[in-house]
């Protein structure tokens, strides 16, 4: 009998192989290593190679990929505070594994696995407060457009049949991510449907400019269609006032939409809860897993209150696409058709660790960046945002000695972000604020604690000073 594509008799060394070398990774990751290994010459030929007609050994073929993996820049090292990293959590890492053996498509009822999807959404709307059920999506690019699809939906319900016949607003705050742009790009609504509502001192949405360009646009014949609150925005980890926007938002009816991919999760926590007062007022709200829920990416869960306006902004009746059961099934209620189970690595991180333990991981990280604040307000070579870190990012400048102006103090934070990511001990990104570049530490990985906020200090210390003294 032919046999194809099977691992035959490597299969159990294969695995054996494959677990050994998961488990050298994760001791790595337990530790940060001294400066990132340099992309060799090797690996950059091996990756030009052309398509391989037939295949080499396994072990080769195995190792190989694991020396690409290890010359990536890998966002679950404790020092990678760069963007918004995700780390890859162990269990999670298992589930993915897993569920990719299985291979089970969440398009129509998949049985198990269906329940084990909806049971997982509720359990992170209960760890946030939320009254509502969630869908697993690729990310918060695409829950977000999903939240807007369903919030167009309501607001102009022959959208769907018609297109967009009316002139519609969408309220966002003039820093929240820009995947929300992109949303309404691709809903056809135009950028110049996006209203960018000025923020206050503390990077917040401001609800009164906010109330005000709703009433514009009312008098002037546009549909307000989606108030898109952010809770934790990307820049400085920000929460706009969630219960006067959802105020607002009843009185002129129009859907509220948490965008809480990056700081959602902490809406679970007894240190920050109060922040997020309002949040079980929203339509929708968009959490990423794979950010501060830890899990690898990709990851995200959109929660809806009313879970029929997705169905009716993507349901289909197709004579290919079975209803087993009077619920409708993911393809009714999502952009995607084929579908992971993304929802494993979530469910299995509960199960394994509990609810108490993200919390208290999440906590952690809130902790680690009020510290390195606190550390960077004391000292006159730093200068800090006015208040302290609602969640977890920190944006900080290195002030050298007599330098005021604040060109140069850019100019200077961006030489030292450049320093320091080609120094490899830690991975910071840059950030403008206010039109200014400053450094931007975010912590969200559970295997960060006060020693890798030790090295930030001396990595900038050093690197701070030696750019200082050079131009
Ligand atoms: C607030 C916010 N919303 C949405 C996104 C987009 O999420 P994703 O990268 O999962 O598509 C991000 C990414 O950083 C974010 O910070």
């Amino acid at each position: 009998m032919d046999s194809f594509l099977r691992l035959g008799d490597d299969r159990q060394p294969v695995l054996d192989e494959t677990f050994e070398r998961v488990r050298q990774v994760w001791t790595g990751f337990d530790h940060a290593r001294e400066g990132e290994p340099e992309l060799s010459a090797e690996t950059r030929a091996m990756l030009a190679d052309t398509l391989p007609e037939h295949g080499v050994n396994r072990m080769i073929a195995l190792d190989q990929a694991v020396h690409v993996l290890d010359q990536s820049l890998a966002q679950s090292r404790p020092r990678f505070l760069a963007y918004i990293g995700s780390s890859g959590l162990e269990i999670g890492a298992v589930a993915d594994f897993l569920a990719a053996s299985y291979d089970i498509n969440v398009a129509i009822d998949a049985r198990a696995s269906s329940l084990l999807e909806v049971q997982t959404g509720k359990w992170m709307a209960d760890f946030i407060g939320f009254p509502g059920r969630g869908l697993f999506t690729s990310g918060g690019t695409v829950s977000n457009i999903t939240a807007l699809a369903a919030a167009r939906q309501r607001a102009v319900p022959e959208s769907r049949e018609q297109g967009n016949t009316v002139s519609m607003g969408v309220y966002v705050s003039s820093e929240a991510h820009y995947s929300n742009k992109r949303a309404v790009e691709l809903l056809g609504l135009g950028t110049r449907s996006v209203r960018a509502i000025p923020i206050d001192d503390h990077h917040r949405m401001d609800v009164a400019a906010l109330e005000n360009h709703i009433k514009i646009d009312i008098a002037e014949g546009i549909t307000p269609m989606c108030i898109i609150a952010s809770a934790g925005t990307t820049l400085t980890g920000a929460v706009d006032p969630l219960r006067e926007i959802a105020r607002i938002a009843a009185q002129y009816d129009v859907w509220m939409h948490v965008d809480g991919a990056y700081g959602g999760p902490a809406a679970g926590t007894n240190l920050v809860r109060d922040l997020f007062d309002g949040l079980d007022l929203a339509d929708s709200v968009t959490i990423d897993a794979h950010k501060w829920m830890f899990v690898p990416k990709a990851c995200s869960i959109l929660l809806v209150r009313d879970y029929s306006a997705l169905a009716a902004t993507f349901g289909h009746n197709e004579a290919y696409m079975p209803h087993v059961t009077d619920e409708p099934n993911p393809v009714d209620v999502t952009l995607e058709y084929s579908r992971p189970l993304r929802a494993l690595k979530l469910w299995l991180g509960f199960k394994a660790h509990g609810a108490h333990e993200f919390r208290q991981a999440i906590q952690h990280d809130i902790r680690l960046a009020r510290e390195t604040y606190a550390r960077a307000s004391a000292d006159p070579h730093f200068r800090v945002l006015p208040t302290r870190p609602q969640l977890s990012i920190v944006p900080l400048q290195h002030i050298p000695a007599g330098m005021t102006d604040p060109a140069h103090i850019s100019a200077h934070n961006a030489a030292l972000c450049a320093a320091i990511i080609e120094d490899g001990r830690v991975y910071l990104s840059p950030a403008q604020i206010d039109g200014e570049t400053w450094l931007r530490p975010c912590f969200t990985n559970f295997r960060t604690d006060m020693s890798d906020v030790d090295a930030l200090f001396t990595v900038i210390d050093e690197l701070g000073h030696r750019i200082e003294n050079r131009g």
